[in-house]
C-alpha cells in the first residue's frame, strides 16, 4: 500500500497519525492524535484496529504519554505514564498484541537514568515496533507464500492487512507475497458482520493493489467450500494460546467448515500475539455495543427491548488449525509454548 502508513510516528510534531479507519472505503482521512485520551477513544471506536496495529498504536501511545508529560520527578513521570498505559491496555482486552506493545515501552524506559532519556527511549522502542512490525509481516508472508498453490482462491476473514498492521498484513502478506511471486491468487473476502472489516477494508486495500477480490457474506462460506470454490483459509488472529486462536467473530465457523470439507485452515501471525501465560478458558472477549449489531446506517434492524449479543471475537479449537504462519516459520499444532521462548515484557 502506498504512504501514508496505517499508523506512524510524526517525528517532526511528535504526534501520532494515523488512517481513520471507519470512514473506509468512502473517505480516507489521516488523523492527528495528540493525547492519549484521544488516542484511547480512537482505538475504542476501532480507527485504528487489527492485532499488530494495536500493538504498535499502544507503542506509540506509552511513547506520546511520555513525551507530553511535564513532570520532572521520576517517580511522578513514570506514575504519569503508568496510568497512561492502564488507559490504552483497558481499551480492548482480546488482542494481547495492545498490552505487549505498552509493556516493552514502558519496560525499556524502566533502563533510562532519567526523566528526559526515558522520553528518548520510548520513541526510539516505539519505533523499533512499528520497523519490526513490517518486517515480521514480510516473514509471515514469504513463509506463508510457499503454501499456496500456483493458482488458487484463498477464504479469509475481516482485516488482517496492511491496515491492521503498519504496512504489509499477516494473512493478507501471505497473499501479497504470493502474488508477488508470481502466483495467480483470487480472494473471497467474507464481509464479516457486523462492522464489515472484510467488505470495507480488506477489500479496499486488496483492490487497491490490483488483487483479485470478490467480497461474500459470511453465510455463504460453508456453500463455496462444498462447491469446490475455495482452496483454502487464511486469517490472522488477536491471541494464541496453546489450545485456541482468538480471532474475529465468525473465524470459528470457517474452522469447522474447512475442516468438515478437507480444506486447509491457516492462521497468520506474529510472535507477540502468542500468549505462552494463559489457556483459552481464561481469555476475556470483549462484548461490543447493542448499535453495532441491532442497527444498519440510521436503520435500526432489530425490534427495541429484543436482546441482542456481540462477542467481537470467537476461538477456536487448535485442533482446527494446519498450521500457523510465524515470522519464524510455520508451525504446525500441538504448539509448544515453552519450545517458543518467546520473551513476553512485564513491568
Ligand atoms: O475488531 P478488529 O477489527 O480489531 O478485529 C481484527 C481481527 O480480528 C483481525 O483478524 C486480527 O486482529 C488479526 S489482524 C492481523
Amino acid at each position: 500500500m502506498n504512504e501514508p502508513a496505517t499508523i506512524a510516528w510524526d517525528e517532526g510534531s511528535g504526534c501520532i497519525r494515523y488512517i481513520d479507519q471507519t470512514q473506509l472505503p468512502g473517505h480516507f482521512s489521516v488523523v492527528e492524535c495528540r493525547t492519549v485520551d484521544r488516542l484511547a477513544t480512537a482505538i475504542r471506536r476501532l480507527e485504528i484496529r487489527g492485532a499488530p496495529a494495536l500493538g504498535v498504536a499502544g507503542a506509540f501511545g506509552v511513547a506520546l504519554a511520555a513525551v507530553i508529560c511535564t513532570k520532572k520527578d521520576r517517580a511522578a513521570f513514570f506514575s504519569d505514564i503508568r496510568r497512561s498505559g492502564d488507559l490504552l491496555a483497558s481499551t480492548r482486552p482480546t488482542a494481547i498484541n495492545l498490552s505487549w506493545g505498552i509493556n516493552r515501552v514502558l519496560a525499556a524506559m524502566e533502563g533510562a537514568d532519567s526523566v528526559t532519556g526515558a522520553q528518548t527511549v520510548a520513541v526510539a522502542e516505539a519505533l523499533a515496533i512499528a520497523h519490526e512490525d513490517d518486517a515480521c509481516c514480510h516473514a509471515i508472508g514469504d513463509y506463508g507464500a510457499a503454501l499456496l498453490q500456483a493458482s488458487c482462491t484463498v477464504l479469509t476473514h475481516c482485516n488482517a492487512g496492511a491496515l491492521a498492521s503498519t504496512a504489509w498484513g499477516t494473512a493478507l502478506g501471505v497473499i501479497r507475497s504470493a502474488v508477488g511471486q508470481g502466483k495467480d491468487v483470487r480472494v473471497i473476502a467474507c464481509e464479516t458482520r457486523p462492522l464489515l472489516q472484510g467488505a470495507r477494508l480488506t477489500a479496499w486495500e486488496l483492490a487497491r493493489d490490483g488483487i483479485d477480490v470478490t467480497v461474500v457474506t459470511d453465510s455463504m462460506a460453508a456453500h463455496l467450500m462444498r462447491a469446490g470454490e475455495i482452496d483454502c483459509v487464511v486469517v490472522g488472529a488477536d491471541r494464541i494460546t496453546s489450545d485456541e486462536v482468538f480471532n474475529k467473530i465468525g473465524t470459528y465457523m470457517h474452522a469447522v467448515c474447512a475442516r468438515h470439507h478437507g480444506i486447509p485452515f491457516y492462521v497468520a501471525a506474529p510472535l507477540s500475539t502468542f500468549d505462552s501465560d494463559h489457556m483459552g478458558q481464561d481469555i476475556i472477549i470483549e462484548e461490543r455495543a447493542r448499535d453495532e449489531v441491532a442497527t444498519c446506517g440510521a436503520r435500526t434492524t432489530v425490534p427495541d427491548g429484543v436482546k441482542v449479543k456481540n462477542p467481537a471475537f470467537d476461538a477456536t479449537p487448535m485442533g482446527l488449525v494446519t498450521a500457523i504462519i510465524t515470522e519464524r516459520g510455520v508451525l504446525r499444532p500441538p504448539i509448544d509454548m515453552k519450545g517458543l521462548n518467546i520473551h513476553r515484557p512485564t513491568t
